[in-house]
């Protein structure tokens, strides 16, 4: 028989983990979609068997994982809100925004999981008035002041404007392609501090820092400029992207991810203060899927992701939802409880 405790835990978990396939089928436009794939690939997430389980269980025993993680969905008692965001750059049309943006609002969200998307400057208020109110807008890059003689930029304040309140800020294309530097960044940050957005603020490390063992230097450096930026870090997300892992065939390990996290930790520890180092939430970027994100959801130091070709998928749900209590742990866990009487 099953306790009373078992069946109202079975209630709680049931509706989230309920397969929304047809709606997907439903939500084409451009937009990449599988339906009965997908359908497959969420069972399988959530109900395979041996192979993934055995992997869990193994990885798992590694200290750099949070140690109660896997055995309980994260709960709001956390001072760290999982946080998600699914950076389209600049690959998506309007046509292709309104089939992610239905996908988005049609699915079953973690709502213990803050969800932005960022969304190229010209959609803002498109994306803005079409997504759910629960899903945040961050514009990708903002400039420095709030209105001039700039040619081609926005500022926060026209972000604002727009009904955004998050803007992405040092990105690694930015940083890298377009040549942005610490300082300008940092100006950047100030800027749209003082006109209060909330910011995703990027760390950055390239395929010849790693190689050249470069990563708590060129993190450093970076932390330190931001932070000379920073005057309220409870709007403040940071994401570490290690650009050499994005879109090239290489993926970092869990345990890189987890150390490099952990350096930016202990420098907001002894840089900044105890409570930033505990309650600022800290992301991976590089290639997060919905095959690998839910390892790493489960890392000590990680508190979610920035998400970029993933993002234009499905697999952005299951990204978004990867710390929800798979059924296979559900069911473990009424079974060791009806053993228990
Ligand atoms: P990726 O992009 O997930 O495609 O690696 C991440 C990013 O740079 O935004």
């Amino acid at each position: 028989m099953q306790s009373v405790r078992s069946r109202r835990r079975v209630r709680e978990h049931a509706s989230p983990l309920q397969l929304r396939g047809s709606e997907r089928i439903e939500t084409e436009n451009s937009f990449e979609l599988r339906g009965s794939e997908r359908i497959e690939t969420e069972n399988s997430i959530e109900l395979r068997g041996s192979e993934k389980e055995s992997r869990n269980s193994k990885s798992h025993s590694a200290s750099w994982f949070r140690e109660t993680r896997d055995s309980k969905p994260n709960t709001m008692s956390s001072p760290r809100k999982f946080f998600v965001i699914g950076n389209w750059k600049m690959n998506v049309d309007k046509n292709r925004i309104n089939g992610i943006v239905k996908m988005m609002n049609k699915a079953a969200l973690d709502p213990n999981t803050e969800a932005v998307v960022g969304c190229p400057s010209c959609y803002l208020s498109h994306a803005r008035e079409h997504l759910s109110p629960s899903i945040g807008v961050a514009a990708q890059n903002c400039y420095k002041v709030a209105r001039g003689n700039f040619s081609g930029e926005i500022s926060p304040e026209m972000i604002k404007d727009c009904g955004c309140d998050w803007v992405i800020l040092g990105h690694p294309e930015r940083r890298t392609i377009f040549s942005e530097p610490d300082s300008f960044i940092a100006e950047k940050v100030a800027h749209a501090q003082e006109a209060g957005m909330k910011i995703i603020a990027c760390l950055c490390e390239t395929t010849e820092d790693r190689k050249e063992g470069r990563t708590k230097e060129v993190l450093f450096k970076q932390l330190k400029s931001l932070a000379g930026a920073i005057r309220d870090w409870s709007r403040v997300v940071l994401a570490f992207e290690a650009l050499w892992a994005s879109n090239t065939g290489v993926f970092a390990t869990n345990q890189q991810v987890q150390e490099a996290l952990a350096l930016v930790r202990d420098w907001l520890r002894n840089n900044v203060s105890e409570k930033v180092a505990d309650t600022t939430r800290l992301l991976y970027a590089g290639s997060v899927n919905s095959g690998n994100c839910r390892e790493m959801a489960a890392l000590k130091d990680l508190d979610g992701f920035l998400v970029g070709s993933a993002a234009l998928k499905p697999d952005i749900v299951d990204i978004i939802n990867a710390r929800r209590g798979r059924v296979s742990e559900i069911l473990a866990s009424l079974r060791i409880e009806d053993q228990q009487g």
